[in-house]
């Protein structure tokens, strides 16, 4: 509950524990409907924790997700900053959201995604490769899993490779949350500038090449359907979802492996529970904890609670992966537990269209990592392995390993 019973509580929320969510979550899950939380600006946000309520709001079109609409609650100035920025589909409502959202789905298609399957095992071969001919130690966010993620997201776009750690560092920054607003903002204006010339320098030969982005050009750009900027916006948010996400998920997954040993000699025993450790793992983490922010467009009733048109709704997905009622035992990482119907992909309209690839790289790495390097271990004590702390991606700063 309230550290101070006559005031609202603030939000965000610090962790007691790096690796789970806060245990105020929890607290407000036994009572029922929203807690009126207070933002850093001052102003009150409801915030929902409970699995069937966070659903419920993020299935229900009358919130808007549209950063621009008044009352729509603010996490920080740096957050601030970012939203600011010219909105991909992420931050649309419907009709616009769908418009562009579709002009994507072929492409991350269960069968389209599996079909990359062997591309991405032969980079994660590869990289593992090289990995293990430097010798340990290593850190493995570093050398291992950004390396893999971008090479798979820049394959598809077909982004030149030296450009990766540019990309990666620009990414990096621009979800940093405790800094200035001038970070994100550059980082972001640097990376549209890029996307920008490459986009302009693709156009000229779209029609002989097999990439996602032109084939964007060539289906919706030349029709006139999406414009070269809306086209800029679109692969920016690709580029931004599709790597420092999964490689962060990764991390935290080696994370809960090494401090359960039982659960990795279980997998290890029985390949067939990947897939399902794989789930668990982004029910445990649910790494991507701020997204869920929401403005009533008109008078809604929730759990009970009646939110008026303008006020401010947050629907912490992060809270339903662990309400209890829906995942029995929730702090636990328990790879035979059957979590598939977490959130940590979101719910409703704007659930990550980016999942089977995620799912694809993630079971690509945890059916090999084990099995190439069975010694791995942490490089240094365990309690010294840091969280992200208040990032708008929860992950490791590094995951230092040994074998
Ligand atoms: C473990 C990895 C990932 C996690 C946990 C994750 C999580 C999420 C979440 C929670 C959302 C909803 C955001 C919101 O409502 O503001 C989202 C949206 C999205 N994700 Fe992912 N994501 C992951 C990987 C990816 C990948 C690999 C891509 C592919 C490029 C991707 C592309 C997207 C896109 C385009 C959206 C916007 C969807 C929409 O608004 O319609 N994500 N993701």
């Amino acid at each position: 509950m309230s550290a101070c019973p006559f005031s609202e509580p603030s939000f965000p929320m610090a962790r007691q524990c790096p690796f789970l969510p806060p245990q105020e979550y929890r607290d407000y899950q036994q009572q029922p409907g929203p807690v009126k939380v207070r933002m850093w600006d001052g102003r009150h946000a409801w915030l929902f924790t409970r699995y069937d309520d966070v659903r419920a709001v993020l299935g229900d079109n009358r919130f808007s997700g549209n950063p621009a609409e008044p009352g729509f609650p603010s996490l920080s100035e740096a957050r601030n900053a970012v939203l600011d920025l010219p909105p991909a589909f992420i931050r649309m409502d419907p009709p616009q959201h769908g418009h562009f959202r579709r002009m994507l789905t072929k492409e991350f298609m269960i069968k389209k995604v599996s079909a990359m399957r062997p591309m991405i095992e032969s980079i994660f071969d590869r990289l593992l490769d090289d990995l293990l001919r430097k010798g340990p130690p290593a850190n493995l966010v570093e050398d291992l899993f950004l390396p893999l993620t971008s090479e798979v997201i820049a394959w598809l776009l077909d982004v030149p490779r030296k450009d990766h750690g540019f990309f990666q560092e620009q990414s990096r920054l621009k979800v940093l949350l405790d800094v200035g607003p001038e970070v994100p903002k550059a980082a972001s204006e640097r990376i549209l500038g890029y996307l920008d010339t490459l986009i302009t320098e693709r156009s000229k030969d779209a029609e002989t090449r097999e990439d996602l982005l032109s084939r964007l050009i060539v289906e919706q750009v030349r029709p006139g359907h999406l414009s070269h900027r809306e086209l800029v916006i679109m692969a920016e948010l690709l580029l931004m979802a599709g790597h420092e996400t999964t490689a962060n998920q990764m991390a935290l997954g080696v994370y809960s492996f090494l401090t359960n040993p039982d659960q990795l000699a279980l997998l290890r025993s029985d390949p067939t529970l990947l897939r399902g450790a794989v789930e668990e793992m982004l029910r445990l983490h649910t790494i991507v904890h701020y997204n869920a922010f929401r403005v009533a467009m008109e008078d809604v009733e929730v759990a009970g609670q009646l939110i008026r048109k303008g006020e401010g709704v947050i629907a912490l997905i992060a809270g339903a992966n662990h309400d209890a009622t829906a995942f029995p035992n929730p702090e636990k990482f328990d790879i035979t537990r059957k979590a598939e119907h977490h959130v940590a992909f979101s719910y409703g309209i704007h659930q990550c269209l980016g999942q089977p690839l995620a799912r694809v790289e993630l079971q690509v790495v945890f059916g090999k990592l084990f099995e190439r390097i069975p010694t791995l271990r942490f490089a240094v004590p365990q309690d010294q392995i840091e969280g992200k702390g208040d990032h708008f991606v929860q992950g490791l700063q590094t995951l230092p390993v040994t074998w």
